[in-house]
């Protein structure tokens, strides 16, 4: 098997407009995820992701990883293998996000929002500020447990309110008994736009 370092340099992005795409990428990687800053891929035979950062968020790669070495001997956050320039290396995580969980009609559990609840506090008890704390950064693996990724602005100064405002909507809708535990995806990305541009009235 090729290097991290080597996989990393496979990836190439393709930019247009605002708009970026993949390009090309070692056979041995596997797409898995997108996010505002990276590509994630899994790499073939191992348990292993490689987070690819496309500009300008390379300098993020370093960042978060430096956050995972603080986090280092906490199960609720993946390990870190190996960083470098713009790509770093952690644990794959098998089950769904919280996104996935409402697309797919998988019931979220009020003792699984009380352990992120704990996740975060032992990511502040390290010195950390958790923030972009939303559904596709949380996961819910095959056994329960709960995984958080993604952590490159937990260094931020700002208040992030996204998860206190998420356990709201928890309390106040999703845990009624005839609240649908299903949702399209068109949906769920719908109201994270109106979210985002501050057009929800109750999250002002
Ligand atoms: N360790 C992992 N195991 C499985 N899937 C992952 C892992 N890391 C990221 N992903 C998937 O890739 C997506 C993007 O990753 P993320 O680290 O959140 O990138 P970004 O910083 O660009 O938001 C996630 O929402 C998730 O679906
Ligand atoms: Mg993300």
């Amino acid at each position: 098997m090729k290097s991290f370092s080597r996989l990393a340099q496979s990836v190439s992005f393709m930019r247009n407009g605002s708009k970026i795409s993949l390009n090309d990428k070692d056979p041995n990687l596997e797409f898995i995820g997108k996010g505002r800053s990276a590509y994630v891929f899994k790499i073939k035979d191992e348990n292993v992701v490689l987070k690819v950062f496309f500009s300008p968020y390379e300098h993020l790669a370093k960042q978060e990883a430096e956050i995972y070495k603080a986090l280092e001997d906490n199960s609720y956050y993946p390990n870190l293998y190996d960083s470098g320039v713009g790509y770093l290396v952690i644990d794959y995580i098998e089950g769904y996000t919280l996104f996935d969980c409402l697309v797919k009609g998988i019931e979220i559990q009020e003792k699984q929002i009380k352990e992120i609840d704990h996740a975060l506090l032992l990511a502040r008890k390290r010195g950390l500020n958790p923030s972009d704390i939303h559904l596709r950064n949380i996961f819910l693996t095959k056994d329960g447990q709960i995984k958080i990724i993604d952590v490159a602005r937990f260094r931020q100064v700002k208040t992030c309110k996204q998860w206190d405002d998420l356990k709201t909507a928890y309390l106040s809708f999703y845990r009624k008994k005839m609240f649908p535990k299903k949702a399209p995806e068109s949906i769920l990305n719908l109201i994270a736009l109106l979210y985002k541009k501050n057009l929800i009235p109750s999250f002002h």
